[in-house]
């Protein structure tokens, strides 16, 4: 899979290249990995990427134009390519969203900088996407969370494809079950006995019970989506009572 990112700091991802999968997957070549500076499209002798906002107000818009320059050049370069603009104004970016974008043979990101982008910009994009509810400076690490999440999915990337499947929000639609490492004691806290009885039945049993409970706890819009057994409502429900009890 091919990845370009449209910024004014492509220094900001310099480190990118050394960190261990997205690095081995770059250079194992089943991703690629480009950049294109914004304000090489920008006309003029300053290259000038900013203006005053119209109607006034606080800080500097960035123009439409040499992001529109730079995005014409590379769907010249690429037909196929796919276009996602960071901006908190987009699409609430989940696991779903990354599935689906790791099927996109090359996916070009823009990210804005100042008080945001001229909003002409929308009409040249496929998809708007914000990585949650607040303000970043910029769509940098934006752009850096999405290429993560949307790489660790594309075959081959990851050690062990089954663990993509087992991972939060993913197939089952909750959060993961709790993993432990040695040592088995760590001031006075034991690994559950169950994981070491070597009982795959009862491991997968546990694992779900606890994975059930943790999203009952941190996420429990999540489980609105999960089709659950009477066994697991009785037991969510049971939960859900201890914790009145408790309060
Ligand atoms: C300071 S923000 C501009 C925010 C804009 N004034 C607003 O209220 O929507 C500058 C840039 O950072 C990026 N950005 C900020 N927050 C983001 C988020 N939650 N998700 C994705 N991109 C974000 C966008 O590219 C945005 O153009």
């Amino acid at each position: 899979m091919r990845f370009t990112i449209l910024t004014l700091f492509p220094e900001v991802f310099d480190s990118i290249r050394s960190t261990s999968l997205f690095g081995k997957a770059l250079e194992s070549g089943l991703l690629r990995l480009d950049f294109m500076n914004i304000r090489d499209f920008a006309p003029g002798k300053h290259r000038v990427v900013d203006d005053a906002p119209y109607g006034g107000g606080a800080g500097m818009v960035m123009k439409v134009e040499p992001v529109v320059l730079a995005l014409e050049k590379l769907r010249e370069q690429s037909a196929s390519v796919r276009v996602a603009f960071l901006t908190p104004q987009g699409k609430v970016f989940n696991q779903a969203m990354a599935q689906r974008l790791a099927g996109v043979g090359h996916l070009a990101l823009i990210c804005g900088r100042y008080e945001g982008v001229d909003d002409r910009v929308r009409s040249f994009v496929d998809y708007e996407i914000s990585v949650g509810d607040y303000i970043l400076s910029g769509g940098e690490p934006a752009a850096w969370v999405v290429m993560d999440a949307v790489s660790r999915l594309v075959p081959g990337v990851l050690g062990c494809h089954d663990s993509v499947e087992e991972e939060s929000f993913s197939k089952a639609g909750l959060l993961e079950y709790p993993q432990y490492t040695r040592p088995r004691e760590y001031r006075g806290m034991l690994v559950p006995e169950v994981l070491l009885s070597g009982d795959h039945g009862e491991i997968a049993r546990w694992r779900r019970q606890e994975a059930l409970a943790n999203t009952a706890r941190n996420r429990p819009d999540l489980l609105e989506k999960v089709e659950l057994s009477d066994t697991e409502r009785a037991f969510l429900s049971d939960i859900e009572s201890k914790h009145h009890t408790e309060e």
